[in-house]
C-alpha cells in the first residue's frame, strides 16, 4: 500500500518502452494483474508508475552541506554532485531491470503457486523501480554532467541483460527457485539498506522516491525469508525433503559475497556522506547487513531445530543454535551459517584472495578451487559466472594481474549494445517485431 504519496508518469514514449520491456522479460504481467485479487486480496493493484512521498526533511541530513536546503534540481548541485548521482540513479536502474531477467529464468519452476505469485509480484515492483529511477533521469535536466540524452540513458539501461549490468550481483544467472528466494532473502536486503540510506539523499527527488520503494521492498525480503522458513522446517521433520539444509547453504554461499560486493569496497563510501547522498560509509553499512543477516540465518536454524525437536523451547533451541550444542538428535554441522567476510569476494580488499568460507587463506590455488566448488552448488560451479571468477584467479597467480586490476574485469561478459551512444538496441517499438529482443549489436 502507498499512503500519502503523489503519482506520476514518464513520457508516453518511454512508458510504453518500459511496457514493451516488460512485454520480453516479464510475459506473466497479465496473469499477476488477473489473479492479484485471489493472491492479494487486502493490497492496492499494482500500477506502473513513479510515486514520490510527499513527507519528508527539507534540509540536507548529512556531509558538507548538511542543513541547507536540499537540491531539487541537478543543476543546484556541484558537477561532481550530480555526476556522482546521476552514476547512482543509473546503477539502480540498473538493478531493478536486471533482476526481473534473472528472476525470470527460473519462475515457472517454483514449487508452489503462493511463492511464484509472490515472485511475480516482486518483480512488477522491480519494474517500477525501475520506472521510479527513470523518472529521475527524465524529470531533470542531466546535461550538466552527462552528454547523453535521457533517451539515450533510458535505452541504454533497458538494452542490458544478464551479463552487461552495472553491478556483479545482477550478472549471476539463476539455477533454480531457489535462486529467487535467497536473492530475496539476501540481495533485496542489502536493496534495502541502500534505499534506506538514500531516504537522506540531499537530492529531495531521490529522497522521496524512497519511501513507496522501501514499502515495497519489505515485501521482497518476505518473499524470500517465509518459503525460507518453510523450507527449513519441512528438511527438518521430513527426511524425503526436496530441499536440504546443504542445498540452502550453497545458494547462500553463492550470494552473500556478492551482497557484500554491492556495498562497494569496504575503504570508500565516503563521497556519497560527503555529499549528502547516504548517512553512512560503505563499511559501516556492509557491517549492519551482515549482522541482519546473522540473525536472519539464526531465526532459520532455531525454526530448524524446533521442527526437529518440538518439545524444546524457544530459548533451549537459541542456546542449542548458539553453541552449537549435539546430542538433541541432529547433527550441528546440519545448521545454516554466514560465511566469512573474506570469503569469494570480488571487491574490496579481499577481493580475489584465495580464503575458505571461515575466511581463512588456502595458499595453494588447486587445493582452493577444489574447496571453493565444495561449497557451492554444482550447476552453478558448472556456470559461466563462477567459470570468469576462476580464470581470474589462474591469472592472478600466474602474476598478470593483481587482484585490484581484476576487480573491474567482472562482468567479463562481453558488453553489448546499449553502453555505445550510437546503438539502437532498444527500438521504441517493440524489437525485431516478432516477440525477440532486438539484436543488440544492430543500429
Ligand atoms: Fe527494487
Ligand atoms: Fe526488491
Amino acid at each position: 500500500m502507498i499512503h500519502n504519496a503523489e503519482v506520476s508518469y514518464i513520457p508516453k514514449k518511454y512508458h510504453e518502452a518500459v511496457c514493451n520491456w516488460r512485454d520480453l522479460y516479464l510475459p506473466d504481467y497479465d496473469l499477476l494483474m488477473n489473479n492479484w485479487d485471489r493472491f492479494f486480496p487486502k493490497d492496492r493493484p499494482f500500477q506502473l508508475c513513479a510515486y514520490r512521498s510527499c513527507n519528508g526533511c527539507a534540509v540536507i541530513e548529512a556531509g558538507d552541506n548538511k542543513g541547507d536546503p536540499k537540491y531539487t534540481r541537478a543543476a543546484q548541485m556541484s558537477e561532481p554532485q550530480a555526476d556522482t548521482l546521476l552514476k547512482a540513479v543509473k546503477a539502480q536502474a540498473s538493478t531493478e531491470f536486471g533482476s526481473i531477467q534473472q528472476h525470470q529464468l527460473t519462475l515457472a519452476r517454483a514449487q508452489d503457486e503462493q511463492d511464484q505469485f509472490w515472485i511475480l509480484r516482486m518483480m512488477a515492483e522491480e519494474l517500477r523501480h525501475g520506472y521510479q529511477m527513470f523518472s529521475l533521469l527524465l524529470d531533470d535536466d542531466w546535461k550538466s554532467v552527462s552528454s547523453h540524452s535521457g533517451e539515450d540513458m533510458v535505452e541504454e539501461i533497458l538494452a542490458m541483460r544478464t551479463g552487461t549490468h552495472v553491478l556483479g550481483a545482477f550478472n549471476v544467472d539463476f539455477d533454480s527457485f531457489m535462486d529467487s528466494i535467497v536473492f530475496c532473502a539476501f540481495i533485496d536486503r542489502v536493496g534495502k539498506y541502500q534505499l534506506s540510506m538514500q531516504k537522506i539523499s540531499s537530492y529531495q527527488p531521490m529522497a522521496q522516491s524512497m519511501p513507496p520503494m522501501l514499502t515495497e521492498e519489505a515485501f521482497h525480503l518476505a518473499a524470500g525469508v517465509v518459503p525460507l522458513r518453510r523450507w527449513v522446517q519441512k528438511a527438518a521433520k521430513d527426511g524425503d525433503a526436496l530441499i536440504t539444509m546443504p542445498m540452502i547453504q550453497r545458494t547462500i554461499n553463492k550470494w552473500f559475497p556478492r551482497a557484500l560486493d554491492m556495498f562497494g569496497d569496504e575503504r570508500g563510501g565516503g563521497t556519497f556522506v560527503k555529499f549528502g547522498f547516504k548517512p553512512m560509509k560503505n563499511a559501516e553499512a556492509a557491517g549492519q547487513y551482515r549482522d541482519e543477516v546473522a540473525q536472519v540465518i539464526r531465526d532459520l536454524n532455531v525454526r530448524f531445530v524446533r521442527a526437529r525437536v518440538p518439545e524444546l523451547s524457544r530459548k533451549d533451541a537459541q542456546r542449542i543454535v548458539d553453541e552449537k550444542e549435539p546430542g538433541h538428535g541432529f547433527d550441528p554441522e546440519e545448521l545454516l551459517y554466514v560465511p566469512d567476510v573474506k570469503f569469494f569476494r570480488r571487491r574490496g580488499p579481499h577481493a580475489y584472495q584465495q580464503n575458505d568460507i571461515d575466511g581463512e587463506p588456502i595458499e595453494n590455488k588447486s587445493e582452493f578451487q577444489r574447496r571453493i566448488r565444495g561449497y557451492l552448488s554444482d550447476v552453478y560451479a558448472a556456470g559461466r559466472d563462477f567459470g570468469g571468477y576462476l580464470k581470474l584467479i589462474d591469472r592472478i597467480a600466474a602474476g598478470e594481474l593483481t587482484p585490484p586490476e581484476a576487480v573491474p574485469m567482472l562482468p567479463n561478459l562481453s558488453r553489448v549494445g546499449g553502453v555505445c551512444p550510437c546503438s539502437k538496441a532498444v527500438r521504441w517499438v517493440n524489437g525485431n517485431g516478432n516477440g525477440e529482443p532486438a539484436d543488440p549489436g544492430e543500429g
